[in-house]
């Protein structure tokens, strides 16, 4: 639909999201020439501010580079900024004549806003923001969708009495890593792994999200959700979704979110015993962010118990996978940044070499950073003995595909959007599923003030974490650890 205008609208163009990331996403884009030709953006929120304040506040976050000068006036020149309130009908109709003023165009809206002024501002695009008939109002929508089941499906059912889901995006930026794009072609383009992705052949799951800072000023914002909320209901989740979901019946949107939600479906909430939960505390060893815990974040009340780590082990009932533990674990303030989908196999089931020498095979999909496939395998130790030796066969990404980019996540979504491809976005009934499985737990740990056990600035977390994946049959034998090659 290239042939018409587009009009991308950011409400809540003066925040910190559309400074981060929105503004700095659009850039590249336009920058790469990725747009459609004739592409315009309008910011709008309450501040009474210029375009050029605006663009003060974004440029810090700009890549831009000294020949590029020319390109960002350019870029500037199809931006406009408005201020006005998200309740008053009268200033969206000011932004109506704006995007009128562009001809019959296309309108996507990108929510960057706090949850309680969503339902009045969507609400005043739907009155009098959409484009004409033979255009397309896409509407981009960010977490938090809800805190808990109620009010999740509060929301949905605000947002679908307006919009129908062919025209709601609902953003994950985990759909959009490279990585996680290659596990469908990964699972399905090859004939090897289906007959082993089962739970005849596979011991555990292990899904992780590391990260080695603390909640960096946002502490206000995290407490209200802690890091089930941020990233195991959503980022973990959905890996686990694509992880263990059968073939879909093609690529389309709709039959790949279809047997997304189907795995969905067959997980129960986790029990509280399979449960660890963390709360960083500052390593007095050390100085600066790591010698500071959770709750000498200023914003972060003196008492809280909120979880800046969290284990929890899923089982997903069905015919494939009844059996198999995935163990979800994610934390801030840890040692490293890392996110990987950890796949262990089971035991060989019968070892004619030395005792002890054959390990379990692991097929490691690192998300990021440094994207890597890697297939722990046991070889032969070269030279004259017999002996086995534990080692990989290696997809690191930046060594095979040298020359090649990969986009920001936020950039290829962005473009899905203009594109009108929902595959990598979510759909309301797998935000109902996720909802079902961690409201009662995030209940019970809510109710009872569940007391997160302490871990150290830049450690690995709670050691509870490692006899939790033991119990379930985790097998870490240390012996062993993936050379990243292209540190070599
Ligand atoms: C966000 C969370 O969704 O994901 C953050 O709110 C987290 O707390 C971030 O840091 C991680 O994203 P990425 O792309 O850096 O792994």
């Amino acid at each position: 639909d290239s042939s018409h205008a587009h009009v991308f609208i950011i409400l809540g163009a003066s925040g910190d999201l559309a400074r981060k990331k929105i503004y700095p996403t659009l850039w590249c884009l336009f920058r790469d020439k990725l747009l459609p030709p004739e592409t315009y953006f309008i910011g709008f929120a309450r501040s009474k501010l210029e375009m050029s304040d605006i663009f003060k506040k974004v440029q810090p976050y700009m890549k831009v580079k000294s020949d590029e000068m020319e390109l960002l006036q350019s870029f500037f020149k199809i931006n406009e900024y408005m201020s006005g309130n998200y309740d008053s009908q009268e200033d969206f109709e000011k932004l109506n004549e704006l995007l009128e003023a562009k001809g019959k165009c296309n309108r996507i809206f990108y929510l960057a806003l706090p949850p309680n002024i969503f339902e009045p501002a969507t609400a005043q695009i739907k009155g009098v923001c959409m484009a004409h008939e033979s255009r397309f109002t896409r509407i981009i929508i960010e977490k938090p969708f809800g805190r808990d089941l109620d009010s999740y499906t509060a929301l949905s059912e605000h947002i679908s009495s307006m919009f129908p889901e062919e025209q709601i995006y609902r953003i994950d930026h985990y759909l959009g890593k490279e990585m996680v794009q290659n596990l469908m072609i990964f699972r399905f383009g090859n004939l090897i792994f289906n007959p082993i992705w089962n739970n005849s052949h596979v011991s555990s799951v292990v899904i992780s999200f590391k990260e080695p800072i603390g909640t960096q000023g946002r502490g206000g914002y995290f407490d209200q959700s802690g890091i089930i909320r941020d990233v195991m209901q959503n980022h973990l989740l959905q890996l686990l979704s694509i992880v263990a979901m059968d073939q879909p019946s093609s690529t389309s949107a709709e039959d790949i979110r279809n047997e997304k939600v189907k795995v969905l479906k067959c997980i129960e909430p986790p029990e509280m015993k399979n449960v660890v939960l963390g709360q960083y505390v500052g390593d007095p060893d050390t100085e600066g962010d790591s010698a500071k815990g959770y709750l000498d974040d200023p914003t972060v009340p003196d008492d809280s118990v909120t979880p800046t780590f969290a284990a929890a082990v899923l089982f997903v009932n069905n015919e494939r996978w009844k059996g198999v533990p995935f163990i979800l674990r994610c934390g801030k303030a840890l040692n490293e940044r890392k996110a990987e989908i950890r796949i262990q196999f089971q035991d060989v089931p019968s070892n004619i070499f030395n005792r002890g020498c054959i390990k379990r095979n692991e097929l490691v999909f690192r998300v990021q950073p440094r994207e890597a496939i890697y297939m722990k395998v046991m070889t032969k130790l070269p030279g004259m003995s017999f002996n086995c030796e534990e080692s990989e066969l290696d997809l690191t990404f930046e060594n095979r595909f040298m020359d090649a980019k990969f986009p920001d996540a936020y950039e290829r979504l962005l473009i899905d959007v203009f594109a009108g491809s929902q595959m990598n976005f979510v759909r309301s009934d797998e935000l109902y599923e996720a909802w079902r499985i961690f409201t009662p737990f995030l209940d019970e740990i809510e109710s009872s003030k569940a007391k997160p056990i302490p871990y150290k600035f830049g450690s690995r977390g709670p050691t509870e974490y490692d006899t939790l994946t033991k119990s379930f049959n985790f097998v870490y034998s240390g012996t062993y650890r993936w050379t990243d090659a292209s540190k070599i």
